[in-house]
């Protein structure tokens, strides 16, 4: 399960903060961006992903709006690759595919121009958490409907007390740390 373990929770310690209630009474957000903001351990957990994966197993980072960007943006940088948005509904211009995900209530609709991918080119899909699954699992379906073969989903982390990773299954979920 992912590379969690002291040294990774240790990197991440004081840089993620719980919030209650937000956006809704009863979840508990995971806000990344003091991790974001701090240099060295931004690089750092950069360099995690790219280590894991290896830079020659992907072709291109499709990030998920909206903070699957950052990290995607990073990713390719380091890996002298390109970013594909994935984004929410109504943002891309061009002819996009469509995938819709159940929320707490309603729905939400992630998109994908229709021509992001080469024939088989592979991508390396990312987010910042994966908890219920729901916006990745849209997203990775987008990715294959796009042309593109999925050769890893990676986030930072993971929450373990929820069924993301079962319901991604069999596609491997890389979590730097799973809590
Ligand atoms: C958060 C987070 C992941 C997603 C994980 O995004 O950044 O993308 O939820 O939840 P899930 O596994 O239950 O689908 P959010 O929808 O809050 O939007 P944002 O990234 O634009 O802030
Ligand atoms: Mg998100």
């Amino acid at each position: 399960r992912g590379d969690s373990g002291p040294d990774a929770a240790a990197l991440v310690a004081g840089r993620v903060v719980d919030v209650p209630d937000f956006p809704k009474p009863g979840i508990a957000f995971k806000d990344l961006t003091p991790l974001f903001a701090d240099g060295p351990v931004f690089r750092e957990v950069v360099d995690r992903i790219v280590a894991h994966h290896g830079a020659d197993s992907f072709d291109v980072v499709a990030g998920i709006e909206a903070r699957g960007f950052v990290l995607a943006a990073a990713l390719a940088y380091a890996t002298g690759t390109g970013v594909v948005p994935i984004r929410k509904a109504g943002k891309l211009p061009r002819q996009t595919h469509a995938a819709s995900y159940a929320l707490e209530y309603g729905e939400a609709t992630l998109e994908v121009h229709q021509d992001s991918f080469a024939a088989g080119q592979r991508v390396l899909v990312v987010d910042d958490v994966l908890a219920t699954g729901g916006t990745a699992a849209a997203a990775l379906e987008l990715v294959e409907r796009a042309g593109g073969t999925v050769s890893g989903f990676t986030v930072v982390m993971e929450l373990g007390f929820l069924p993301g990773r079962q319901r991604l299954s069999p596609r491997a979920v890389h979590a730097l740390l799973t809590v």
